[in-house]
């Protein structure tokens, strides 16, 4: 993999590296999940290849990642899956290369999904994850939970996947959409090495406190939807604050790129896995790691 830049365009080295569990990651990382929408599947290969070649080492997908249907909506035809489409692009995978998954839910026949974290359903998750990524063992699995407040522990579903990790199908474990609490809980069970949350600039910014947890406790900070923010599924936010449009003005830069770039400076511990279908915003925010952002501008950000 190259360690520099790919021609005249920015490397993914340029937002630094983290160490994640036992592996070292480079902070500008991929979303695999936008990629089932092109029904033509030579588009999301060509990005992925693209990903590896500007040096992006870590790659999120999920194997409920799956058209039609499904998350986003789209699509006819076969069903494409995430995990498969990173297996023909990448495979024989580059050692470098961590691929981070996530389960506690499963998509049926149209890709719509339901929660399915029960031990059984999550070793089944886990087998297929294995399967469609053509793996012997898991990088770093996160379970995916919903909040309920009051009935929500974590114990019985990451303790399922910490006897996985013991058998040696998974590496490295992780969180996704939880609090502090939930965290606590983890950690009583297994390692935790990152918690995915949905967290921007003008989202979920109730995880502040939680970023800081992470930070203290050397764990990876993951945002999903930095870009997308309060959009979610539906796409990149187009509503910048006038903030946003006047540091971007400054860096040359688009309000994209500062939203990642603001994303990358809530700590050394957050890495970022924009997602896109399209080539020349893979570069784009790729190259977003290289903005330095001011003490001035980020308090103006924030
Ligand atoms: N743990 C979880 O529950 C969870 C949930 C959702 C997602 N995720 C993970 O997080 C990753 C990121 O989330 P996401 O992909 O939904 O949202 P995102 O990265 O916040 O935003 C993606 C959206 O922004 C657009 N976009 C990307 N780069 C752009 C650029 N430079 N300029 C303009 N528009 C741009 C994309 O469209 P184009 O394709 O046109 O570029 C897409 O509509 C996912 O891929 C997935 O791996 C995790």
């Amino acid at each position: 993999m190259p360690t520099h830049t790919s021609g005249h365009e920015t490397g993914a080295d340029a937002a630094g590296t983290w160490r994640l569990g036992d592996r070292t990651v480079r902070r500008m990382g991929f979303g695999s999940m936008r990629l089932t929408a092109d029904p033509d599947p030579a588009a999301a290969i060509r990005v992925l290849r693209r990903a590896v070649e500007l040096g992006v080492d870590h790659i999120d997908t999920a194997a409920f990642y799956v058209s039609p249907g499904g998350t986003l909506g789209v699509g006819t035809g076969p069903a494409r899956y995430a995990t498969e489409l990173i297996r023909t692009a990448l495979s024989p995978y580059p050692a470098e290369l961590v691929i981070a998954t996530k389960v506690g839910f499963a998509a049926d026949g149209d890709g719509d999904l339901s929660e399915a974290n029960g031990p059984a359903q999550l070793r089944a998750q886990v087998e297929e994850n294995l399967r469609r990524l053509g793996r012997d063992h898991l990088d770093l699995v996160n379970l995916r939970i919903v909040r309920r407040p009051g009935r929500d522990s974590v114990a019985e579903a990451f303790g399922a996947l910490a006897e996985l990790r013991d058998a040696g199908k998974i590496r490295q474990l992780g969180l996704s959409n939880v609090r502090v609490d939930h965290l606590d809980e983890a950690q009583q069970i297994a390692p935790v090495v990152c918690v995915q949350n949905s967290y921007s600039l003008d989202h979920n910014r109730t995880d502040d406190e939680l970023v800081r947890v992470c930070g203290e406790r050397g764990i990876a900070y993951v945002p999903f939807f930095s870009l997308a923010g309060s959009r979610r599924e539906s796409g990149a936010n187009q509503d910048h604050s006038d903030a946003v449009h006047a540091v971007a003005r400054a860096h040359r830069a688009t309000p994209q790129q500062i939203r990642l770039a603001w994303a990358l400076h809530q700590g050394p511990h957050v890495l970022a896995i924009p997602g896109t279908g399209n080539v020349d915003h893979l570069a784009a925010n790729i190259a977003a790691g290289a903005i330095r952002l001011t003490a001035t501008e980020l308090a103006t950000l924030g």
